[in-house]
């Protein structure tokens, strides 16, 4: 019988490899919980390597002090390009990102765009910076998961890890499938509850318990709509809206409520 590509565990895994100066900053986290459920299905393969192994000379310097003057350490090309070489054979399709907070924002388009690919090589940056040459000679691109600075792109490297294996099939149960996490159609998830009943005085909605799945799947469509509205209304300006919605956002505009759409 034929497998579709999509059934995942068929096919190769994933691999992706993480260049860093702190491997122990990658490997416990990278076997935990579900990304490590993935390493453990075969859905993806990591590598954490220690960038130091890459740097040349007895003293095996990876940074030195930047042209021009300033304060802090910079991250030497050679190395890191050196360590790419080592991981990507021959015509590999290795696609090989620098992570840095002047890099394009990382999204969960992006995530969907990697998890793609066959391979990916994540060089995580250090110190003040990374010389400017690793940008397009060693690496396809540089990412940002945000607007704040890290120490380094460890826990960069991590966020995008975890998005992307998410994505691959194979890693995620049935019932978490990623078409509808927040964000797969452009809006927030709508709120979820589980027992107790009652908790602090609040009560569980009364529809997510009336067993009416028609119901409940509309009160979900609607409380995603109206979260977006109230806390992320940015998203409202890109999100693929049905007719129907577009009416409830036009309400929320007016000064309705998702009491007044409901029965
Ligand atoms: N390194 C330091 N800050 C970072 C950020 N915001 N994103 C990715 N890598 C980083």
């Amino acid at each position: 019988p034929h497998r579709h590509r999509s059934a995942g565990r068929a096919a190769r895994p994933v691999r992706i490899d993480i260049v860093t100066l702190f491997p122990g900053m990658l490997e416990a986290p990278l076997g935990e919980s579900i990304v490590g459920r993935g390493r453990a299905r075969g859905v993806v393969y990591f590598l954490v390597h220690d960038l130091r192994a890459h740097a040349a000379g007895r003293h095996r310097v990876t940074d030195e002090p930047p042209f021009g003057g300033g304060g802090g350490m910079i991250l030497k090309p050679e190395p890191l390009a050196a360590a790419v070489e080592a991981l990507k054979p021959e015509g590999a399709d290795a696609r090989v990102i620098l992570l840095g907070p002047a890099g394009r924002r990382f999204s969960q388009d992006v995530a969907g765009e990697l998890a793609r690919r066959p391979h990916l090589i994540l060089l995580c940056g250090r110190y003040e910076g990374v010389d400017e040459r690793v940008s397009g000679t060693v690496a396809h691109e540089e990412l940002s998961i945000g607007d704040y600075v890290l120490t380094g792109g460890e826990p960069a490297a991590l966020v995008v890890t975890d998005a992307v294996t998410r994505l691959l099939a194979g890693v995620l149960g049935d019932g978490e499938a990623p078409a509808r996490d927040s964000f797969a159609r452009g809006l927030l998830e709508h709120p979820q509850y589980t027992r107790p009943e009652v908790f602090r005085g609040v009560s569980v909605p009364a529809v997510l318990r009336s067993g009416d799945h028609a119901r409940i799947a509309r009160w979900r469509q609607l409380m995603s709509l109206w979260r977006t509205w109230e806390r992320r209304p940015d998203l409202l300006e890109t999100a693929d809206l049905t007719p129907e919605e577009q009416k409830w956002t036009d309400g929320f505009r007016q000064g309705r409520t998702p009491a007044d759409f409901l029965d």
